[in-house]
């Protein structure tokens, strides 16, 4: 599908990964990227600094997101793999960018607006606890993305106004020049992606505490997926799978025929709640074994991972470099 462009994929290194990240954003990020021309794949470092002030916080959560993408496939070689604070030409382009972008973009983007919504209904002052770097998070995201001349970049619903501002940016700058300074990025929502739901039911999420564990051991993910809502009815009353969570789980890892087997046994009453967690865990188990280990062999051996990252970072800042020579040329006439 993206063949013949260039696609660019951030990530904050914020929280442990999950398996509904795992399953719902991080392995179509890879699959995506060994489908594109090119493919770029940061960690954006500079983001998280907005929230998180603790050091010791901010290396383990970049440790722990580079050793989740290597163990879930990201082939280093083919994509340009890299830790955002490596480029330093990223917040010089991003003080250029601020030139031209309308103060009024920052103000409708909607992770300042949620952080002033909260405030407001907390009774707090409209900017409480709002730093610079999370009003302006958009810009510095544009600079993530125009930097490498991006033509697509896949998001989550909630990202997708962050590329528009980015394009916007782009637009503004090439039409005062009237030249093509900057290449007009596009995102891309892939539809068909599972959200995976929670042991609750609802979007499986770390705020809600409803997790099932990505690669922890096999007792933890026992323990989490036995966990999972179910009701009292007995085995042998005949059920409709799509009312049941552990089914509903179960859709976003199985193959189709193992799906069939599960919803055969809860239509025909002959699979009971205890069988089909079994039949969940032994699939959750099978996918994530052989990353698993993979994500422990880098943990453990992150001098490795190290130099993957800054043997990207040496890839990604020339072209960076070409973008920001090209914006200066312009905008100081030289
Ligand atoms: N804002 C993105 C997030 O929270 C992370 C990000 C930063 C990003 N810069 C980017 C994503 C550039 C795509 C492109 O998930």
């Amino acid at each position: 599908m993206f063949e013949d462009k260039k696609v660019l994929t951030g990530v904050k290194p914020t929280g442990t990964p999950h398996l509904g990240n795992y399953l719902g954003a991080i392995k179509p990020a890879i699959a995506m990227g060994k489908n594109a021309k090119e493919h770029y794949m940061f960690i954006a470092d500079y983001h998280a600094i907005n929230a998180e002030k603790n050091p010791e916080i901010l290396s383990e959560k970049l440790k722990e997101i580079a050793c989740v993408y290597l163990a879930g496939g990201l082939d280093p070689n083919k994509s340009v793999f890299y830790r955002q604070s490596d480029i330093p030409e990223i917040p010089e382009i991003t003080t250029i960018l601020y030139a031209y972008t309308p103060k009024g973009f920052m103000n409708k983007a909607h992770a300042y607006k949620a952080a002033v919504d909260k405030n407001r209904a907390a009774g707090k002052p409209d900017d409480d606890g709002i730093n610079m770097g999370l009003y302006t998070y958009p810009t510095l995201m544009a600079a993530d993305i125009l930097a490498y001349d991006t033509d697509i970049v896949p998001v989550g619903k909630d990202q997708i106004q962050h590329v528009e501002i980015a394009r916007d940016i782009a637009g503004i700058i090439n039409a005062h020049y009237n030249k093509q300074l900057l290449v007009l990025p596009d995102y891309a929502v892939d539809e068909h992606v599972a959200v995976v739901p929670g042991i609750d039911g609802r979007k499986m999420s770390k705020s809600y505490g409803n997790v099932i564990p990505l690669f922890e051991d096999d007792k933890a993910i026992k323990k989490a997926i036995f966990s999972i809502k179910t009701d009292s009815r007995p085995m042998e009353e005949p059920k409709d799978p799509e009312e049941i969570l552990v089914y509903q789980i179960y859709k976003s890892i199985a193959t189709p025929e193992q799906l069939q087997e599960m919803g055969d046994g809860l239509r025909q009453g002959k699979l009971g709640y205890g069988h089909i967690k079994n039949m969940l865990l032994d699939a959750v188990i099978n996918e994530i074994k052989d990353a698993r280990e993979k994500y422990n062999y880098y943990m453990a051996h992150f001098d490795e991972v190290e130099g993957m990252l800054e043997n990207g970072a040496a890839k990604a800042r020339p072209v960076a470099q070409a973008t920001l020579k090209r914006l200066k040329d312009a905008v100081f006439g030289r």
